[in-house]
């Protein structure tokens, strides 16, 4: 059963730090994949974090997706500090405008009165393609800010879903599932235990990086998502998790 009171929440969020062993977990009430709402404060929740971590000259990374998309609609506004640069962590990938990594990071940069990147390119691309792309001028500049980010915001996803949005061949799928992906983040597949599994052509922030930057929010929620969000609480001790309610508490059933 769902708790829904603040202190029930507050007890919960403590349980499921000390269960994934990670700095800090924020939590929204209710079940996301019942109620639509929950990503809505689910971003709300996400949104107040980075206003409150972003100061004078900070740099924000953003990856893309839906629970991203909620993050950006929800932060809120701050005019307090100064030089704040908003970039996306990663390329271009699917069909909706509102879900890509470059409309979150203009959508957050309006809200946070900051400066903005955009990277004019596909996260899907083939390796000759990537390689060459890597030499632009422009592309080279905001990979350049990618990599000095103090803070990055991700989604998290899961492996499956991840490999159809990303429109995978058939045989990568099946390798997927032989290796026991359960996780997708910022082009790299996980299984359960953290451990990389498959990497992308991904043009946005690598995995060395990742776990350099010195602040990281990873957002995502929903039973379905657990598996997903297990694995990556092994990559990044210093990192913190914003869930809803129903994942935290199967987190807490999982062993
Ligand atoms: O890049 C996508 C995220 O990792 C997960 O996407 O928020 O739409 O589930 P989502």
């Amino acid at each position: 059963e769902l708790l829904y009171t603040t202190r029930g929440i507050v007890d919960l969020e403590e349980k499921v730090r000390v269960k994934l062993g990670i700095d800090r977990v924020l939590i929204t009430p209710g079940n996301l994949e019942e109620d639509e709402y929950v990503l809505e404060d689910l971003g709300k929740i996400a949104g107040k974090l980075i206003e409150k971590l972003a100061k004078d000259n900070t740099i924000i990374g953003v990856t893309g997706g839906t629970t991203m998309a909620a993050v950006g609609k929800k932060i809120p506004r701050q005019s307090k500090h100064k030089g704040i640069m908003v970039v996306p962590a990663r390329g271009g990938l699917g069909r909706e405008v509102e879900n890509q990594a470059n409309t979150i990071s203009a959508e957050m940069a309006r809200q946070l009165n900051a400066d903005y990147r955009l990277l004019h390119a596909s996260d899907t691309l083939g390796e000759k393609a990537l390689e060459s792309i890597l030499q632009d001028p422009e592309i080279k500049e905001v990979i350049g800010i990618i990599k000095s980010a103090d803070l990055l915001v991700f989604g998290i996803g899961r492996a499956d879903k991840m490999a159809q949005r990303r429109e995978l061949p058939d045989e990568t799928v099946k390798k997927l599932e032989r290796l026991k992906a359960v996780s997708e983040a910022f082009g790299y597949y996980f299984n359960r235990n953290g451990e990389i599994v498959h990497e992308t052509n991904s043009i946005g922030i690598k995995f060395q990086e990742f776990q350099q930057i010195p602040n990281a929010i990873g957002v995502a929620g929903g039973v379905g998502k657990v598996e997903a969000i297990l694995a990556i609480s092994h990559l990044k001790k210093n990192m913190t998790l914003v869930t809803d309610e129903a994942a935290a508490l199967e987190i807490l059933k999982n062993s």
